[in-house]
């Protein structure tokens, strides 16, 4: 296994639309294990592919305490989303330090192939829930952060430009 480099926001990357996945064979399983082995390191909840740059559908998360137990949603596709919506704070592997209030659906349904091929259906609230819609996200190109109003946005990729300055030096 190995840890993959997350892109940073606003690398442009980030707003690359992924492809569906043909097959779930042995490259797609071990970039599924080396992505959870990179939320975990990253102590993230969730992580995109794109997030590492490959622009395949497919969603590592582990929301447990325990961390201990990970989902993995290939070619994930939302059958239904609850009409009850709310606003909560965010964070991303990809924009560091960064939180932020986003509202998303209370409740989904959600339909993918889990890491072995096989096809899963998924009813999610609370935590869950908005955790497959932020990484759903990342899947069509979007950072969460263009939830936010521009002027929020331009903060945030002005301090996001220089941390990489500082971290580059
Ligand atoms: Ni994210």
């Amino acid at each position: 296994m190995a840890l993959l480099p997350i892109l940073c926001y606003p690398d442009p990357k980030l707003h690359t639309v992924a492809k569906p996945i043909a097959a779930v064979d042995t490259g797609i399983q071990t970039l599924v294990a080396n992505m959870l082995e990179t939320m975990y390191e990253a102590k993230g909840i969730g992580l995109a592919a794109t997030q590492v740059g490959v622009h395949v559908r497919l969603i590592v998360m582990d929301i447990s305490e325990s961390r201990d137990a990970p989902l993995v949603l290939i070619n994930p596709k939302l059958n239904w989303v609850s009409p009850e919506t709310h606003l909560n704070e965010e964070g991303c592997l990809s924009v560091p330090g960064v939180y932020d209030g986003v509202t998303r659906h209370d409740a989904v349904k959600v339909e993918a192939l889990d890491g072995q091929g096989r096809m899963q259906w998924v009813e999610a609230d609370g935590l869950l829930a908005m955790c497959i819609q932020h990484e759903m996200d990342h899947l069509q190109g979007k950072v969460f952060v263009e939830y936010l109003s521009p002027l929020k946005r331009n903060r945030i990729k002005t301090k996001m430009l220089k941390a990489q300055r500082e971290a580059r030096d």
